[in-house]
């Protein structure tokens, strides 16, 4: 198993993320702004994030896991929902990847069951190409081919999450 260089470094990394945030606190200025991170791979991004918004917020948290049976059908497991109440809440989305889409349009329709004040969503990383579902990202960090990647909260079998760049991953050489 093969970790390759850096495809993103820590510098671009961490400036996306200013640029992201930047963004973010233009846009929810006056708003009544709720964080919620998807987990177990947005904690880095969501947690650099919500440090770089200079706008009031709240942080909450969704615990997901999707199983592929098919290319095409996935089934998505929720381990964990929001406490908040988010009725008066401008609720954003914060995902570490978006590859079929199945996962985050999923909780993105979850979501909006419980009537948010608004929904947006915010993923680092978009495998645009592999997309299935159609979801609406409103903020994205980068585009990247279809490779599969690790580091910055993103594993394999549950590992590498620490890694503070990303990089591709390979299972043999
Ligand atoms: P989707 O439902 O197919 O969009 O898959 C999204 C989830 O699959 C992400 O939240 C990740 O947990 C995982 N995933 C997809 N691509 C990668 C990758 O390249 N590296 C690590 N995890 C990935």
């Amino acid at each position: 198993m093969v970790v390759g260089k850096p495809i993103f470094t820590v510098e671009q990394i961490q400036q996306r993320v200013r640029e992201l945030a930047e963004m973010i606190s233009k846009d929810y200025e006056g708003k009544n702004l709720l964080a919620v991170g998807i987990l177990r791979g947005a904690f880095m991004f969501l947690s650099d994030l919500v440090r770089a918004i200079k706008v009031p917020l709240t942080v909450d948290f969704v615990i997901a896991a999707s199983y592929m049976k098919e290319a095409t059908t996935g089934e998505v497991k929720v381990y964990y929902d929001v406490r908040e109440d988010v009725n008066d809440k401008d609720v954003l989305l914060i995902e570490d990847i978006v590859d079929t889409g199945i996962t985050l349009n999923h909780i993105r329709e979850r979501m909006l069951q419980k009537r948010p004040r608004s929904l947006k969503i915010c993923a680092f990383l978009d495998k645009k190409e592999r997309r299935v579902v159609d979801v609406p990202l409103d903020y994205t960090g980068f585009e990247i081919p279809n490779e599969f990647v690790v580091g910055y909260g993103l594993d394999y079998d549950n590992r590498y999450r620490n890694l503070p760049y990303i990089a591709v991953f390979r299972k043999s050489v």
